[in-house]
């Protein structure tokens, strides 16, 4: 059972786990400024790309708490502010424009009359988001069964897990719920330098659940597959083009390679709101570049000496043809992903309107 809670919405607080003190200390943070999420975002108090997207849906809905206006146009002014400002906190995960212009686009189509209704709209468009998010992962964890061998033993990459999203997770509910339904599932996590979310979070996480895992450094993948054996790789994403091109954290890319040198299948899993169709390839997926202590720093110690440069992509994009198929709460994607990625689409569409 999932313990904690990554991201609550209590007596119009915003409560987020501060995954950067994880695994040491479990310290919960409680929001009531947008700008304060923002910037929670920025410095990864929380993150991963679905977690992302429903804390600035919350941020929104901070901002209609702390709005003085007291007319509807004034207050729809200071919505659309704070989504500016909460756009601006990190640019590579899709969910978190997707999320952002869905609150807004309710607000649009629900045309409220006065402040209050506004208010309310927003709160529940953001409650609807965490809601449908906890239930896309399970849905993603279903679909992905069948590709799942008994007994496996899954490679996976940064974290994808409760933390990053509401609950569950994509590619760790994957093996979550493959463990959950009575798999013999071993993961072995990429500790996914420099951040550390393999190391930090996903063992943290898996520790929990009691599923078996080996924590390895990125670069011990290839020897891995070859002394070991791995069944299949497993990544989230951070935003999928409509050719299947895929952003996920730094280090996806060179898994990609190694497993297909390998004949490994690589599986991608994200909701369908981590796919952009309004783009036809990675080319056009913003990479964010963080800062160089990130890597020039181990804890407090200085590992890179000074006058050295770095280069800190955050983000790498895996080309499609290294990716066995994607794996949505709406159907599982395989080759070739321009016609299977837009029927999926359309059928999650389909799903809303109905
Ligand atoms: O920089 P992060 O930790 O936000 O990056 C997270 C990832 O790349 C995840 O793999 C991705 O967001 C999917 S999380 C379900």
């Amino acid at each position: 059972m999932t313990t904690f809670r990554s991201i609550e919405w209590k007596n119009n607080e915003l409560r987020l786990i501060d995954q950067r003190k994880l695994p040491k200390e479990t310290v919960y943070l409680e929001f009531t400024d947008y700008h304060q999420v923002a910037e929670a975002i920025k410095s990864m108090i929380v993150r991963g790309a679905p977690a992302i997207g429903t804390a600035a849906a919350f941020g929104l809905a901070l901002a209609c708490n702390q709005s003085t206006a007291t007319d509807i146009e004034s207050m729809k002014k200071d919505l659309s502010e704070a989504a500016q400002v909460l756009r601006a906190s990190r640019p590579t995960a899709v969910n978190l424009f997707w999320a952002i212009d869905r609150v807004l686009r309710k607000v649009e189509l629900e045309k409220p009359m006065d402040t209050q209704t506004l208010r309310r709209i927003v709160i529940n468009e953001a409650h609807a988001i965490a809601e449908e998010d906890i239930h896309s992962n399970k849905q993603i964890g279903y679909n992905a069964f069948p590709l799942i061998p008994d007994p496996a033993k899954i490679l996976h990459h940064c974290n994808t897990g409760s933390l990053a999203t509401v609950d569950y997770g994509t590619a760790l509910g994957i093996i979550r719920i493959a463990h959950e339904k009575g798999k013999r599932v071993h993961a072995y996590l990429d500790e996914t330098r420099p951040r550390l979310q393999g190391a930090r979070l996903s063992a943290w996480e898996l520790n929990q659940l009691g599923i078996p895992h080996t924590v390895i450094v990125d670069g011990a993948s290839g020897y891995l597959m070859k002394k070991v054996g791995i069944d299949l790789c497993v990544v989230g994403a951070d935003r999928i083009a409509a050719n299947g091109d895929t952003a996920n954290k730094i280090g996806t890319y060179n898994l990609a390679i190694v497993a297909k040198e390998h004949g490994v299948p690589f599986y991608v899993a994200a909701p369908t709101s981590t796919v952009d169709l309004s783009i036809p390839n990675g080319e056009y997926i913003p990479i964010e570049e963080r800062h160089p202590e990130e890597i020039t720093f181990v804890g407090s110690e200085q590992v890179v000496p000074d006058g050295s440069p770095v280069l800190n992509y955050a983000f790498d994009v895996t080309p499609a043809k290294y990716i066995t198929a994607i794996i949505t709460e709406v159907g599982i994607a395989y080759p070739p992903f321009e016609e299977s990625l837009a029927a999926l689409m359309k059928k999650a569409h389909e799903g809303v309107a109905r």
